[in-house]
């Protein structure tokens, strides 16, 4: 069975091909308009979201099938206390695939581990977006016509902002690649991104506070949102919020071809009056959203042969307790901690859902 937690759980070539199809899609939309005749998606949506959601729905439609959603944590069973586990128990029973956000890291893997049918990962906490990610490429694809020997500004939340992580480990597989990561220093990227993904495939990476230095190099700026419902103390959010505003007179010094990305929602951190701009691709962003996950959902259910999900293999006895309070290990019911080796250094553990190291 195949589900997609992590990005990096589609290869490269299958990057491609999803694109490939969302191209087909956009260009001959009929051809896919009965694809999922018949077939259910199950929406759970645990957190708020509105371009996850409606995409995931609006794509379901558009490819014949029917959407079941849970949009609201409150009126759903989570709220009586129900694990992970049991909802995708449950919702596998109803429909053919399922999309989850969640607030907790590592939601998305407890539910791939416990459902029968694919899960796709619409969010789990700070940590993963694959499908943010998907819309990210085709947008990259459709705006600068290549993914290679591309500089990609990336700059807000990268410690919380999991659309980062997840495009991070995109484009790190391309060739030529350079990322110039602008954050304050106290929203800087995690240590599991930085090492597992950036020093282990040595990809170019430079890290700096000030977005107008950078700016002339770039040949894409993705803008993150600071993310507040990820802070523990609200008067750090409070600090930190403005960091970045990006306006028509900052983009003065950028590139004439320089690609605007955001995964949205945009709370300021884009001023209104960049909208005009052509180089702005974040609407359209939105709207490659909903192909990709077309050609997503297309693709697991054309590979749903019923065989239990892998978990990744993980060390259950290493004594260790994973110590990111927003793990699902410390809500999920009786879900063990899990520990896999960190893939570049020697000696350190890793919870198996979260990628938070081990002390
Ligand atoms: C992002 C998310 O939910 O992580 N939004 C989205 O899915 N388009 C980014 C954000 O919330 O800032």
């Amino acid at each position: 069975m195949r589900s997609v937690i992590d990005i990096l759980d589609l290869s490269v070539q299958e990057l491609d091909s999803l694109t490939d199809t969302a191209l087909d899609i956009i260009a001959h939309p009929e051809k896919y308009a009965h694809a999922c005749e018949g077939k259910k998606l199950a929406a759970l949506f645990f957190e708020p979201s509105t371009r996850t959601r409606l995409s995931f729905e609006a794509a379901m439609y558009e490819l014949g099938g029917h959407v079941l959603s849970v949009s609201d944590a409150n009126n759903a069973s989570t709220y009586k206390g129900e694990s992970v586990a049991d909802t995708v128990k449950m919702a596998s029973c109803y429909a053919d695939i399922i999309a989850m956000r969640h607030p907790r890291d590592g939601a998305a893997l407890v539910a791939a581990a416990n459902a029968s049918i694919p899960v796709i990962n619409g969010g789990d906490g700070g940590h993963c977006h694959p499908t943010q990610t998907l819309a990210d490429l085709l947008t990259i694809r459709r705006e600068k016509g290549r993914f290679d020997h591309l500089t990609v500004g990336v700059c807000g939340d990268l410690k919380y902002g999991r659309t980062v992580h997840s495009l991070i480990g995109a484009m790190s597989r391309y060739e030529g690649t350079r990322f110039v990561l602008i954050s304050p220093k106290e929203l800087r990227i995690p240590a599991y991104v930085r090492r597992e993904t950036l020093a282990k495939n040595a990809v170019h990476y430079t890290e700096t506070v000030d977005l107008d230095a950078a700016i002339p190099e770039l040949d894409i700026l993705y803008m993150t949102r600071i993310q507040r419902e990820r802070f523990g103390d609200p008067a750090e959010y409070e600090r930190l919020k403005d960091s970045y505003v990006l306006t028509p007179d900052k983009l003065a010094a950028a590139r004439p071809d320089m690609a605007i990305l955001h995964p949205l929602p945009r709370v300021n951190e884009i001023s209104v009056a960049v909208d005009a701009d052509p180089r702005a691709a974040y609407f359209r962003q939105a709207l490659n959203g909903k192909y990709m996950r077309m050609a997503l959902i297309l693709k697991l259910l054309a590979e749903a042969d019923g065989v239990p999900f892998q978990a990744p293999a993980a060390d259950f006895s290493t004594g260790h307790i994973c110590r990111n309070p927003r793990c699902i290990t410390h809500t999920e019911q009786e879900l063990p901690q899990a520990f896999r080796p960190d893939s570049s250094e020697p000696g350190v553990y890793r919870c198996l859902y979260c990628d938070t190291a081990a002390e």
